[in-house]
């Protein structure tokens, strides 16, 4: 049997945290962060960059952790889902997710909503077109996308708003609601 190659210390910058670590030459950012950091937010789905579910963003940019190295990461800004908005608020993309029902089992949400904060953050208004493009890396297998595409579009809306209450109460297909949802923490998991 082959000896495993010697692990080396790096410094990876997460969610504005510095974290130093030991790493295989091999181990992916994906495994860094859900094994070693246990920030379980990023997916491990098909682990070999079919899905997206891993993505976190590097610098802002959305990419596939499960083929990333670790090694690789260092000196780069990773932001995960746990650090996409600083608690207890959430960032308008989770907000709007949730007010949406965009998601059921939830397993490609953490990485469809990064994807997502990174299209608003280079494109304050995209087009349906432009969000379907920006998505077309993460997939899917419940939704059907018109839920998470409505989501979008609607966190559009709500990057302004300072607080989660002042944002508007029209419902996408124009249904007022009487008041908002309640906080994440508080709903059951694909509750509208
Ligand atoms: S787990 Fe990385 S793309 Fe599927
Ligand atoms: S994979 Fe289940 S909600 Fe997207």
């Amino acid at each position: 049997m082959r000896a495993r190659p010697p692990k080396k210390v790096i410094e990876l910058d997460v969610n504005g945290d510095r974290h130093e670590l030991a790493v295989e030459p091999r181990t992916t950012l994906l495994e860094a962060l859900r094994y070693q950091l246990r920030l379980t937010g990023s997916k491990q789905g098909c682990d070999k960059g079919d899905c997206g579910a891993c993505t976190v963003l590097l610098d802002g940019v959305p990419t596939l952790s499960c083929i990333f190295l670790a090694i690789e990461a260092q000196g780069r800004r990773i932001t995960t889902i746990e650090g996409l908005a600083p608690l207890p608020r959430v960032h308008p993309v989770q907000d709007a997710f949730d007010l949406c029902g965009a998601l059921q089992c939830g397993f490609c949400q953490s990485g469809m909503m990064l994807s997502a904060a990174a299209l608003l953050e280079r494109n304050s208004r995209p087009s349906r077109a432009e969000i379907r493009e920006a998505l077309s890396g993460n997939l899917c297998r419940c939704t059907g996308y018109t839920q998470i595409f409505e989501a979008v579009e609607v966190a559009c809306g709500m990057r302004k708003a300072p607080e989660r209450d002042e944002r508007p109460t029209t419902e996408p297909g124009g249904v007022e609601a009487a008041k908002g949802p309640a906080p994440l923490s508080n709903r059951s998991p694909g509750a509208p």
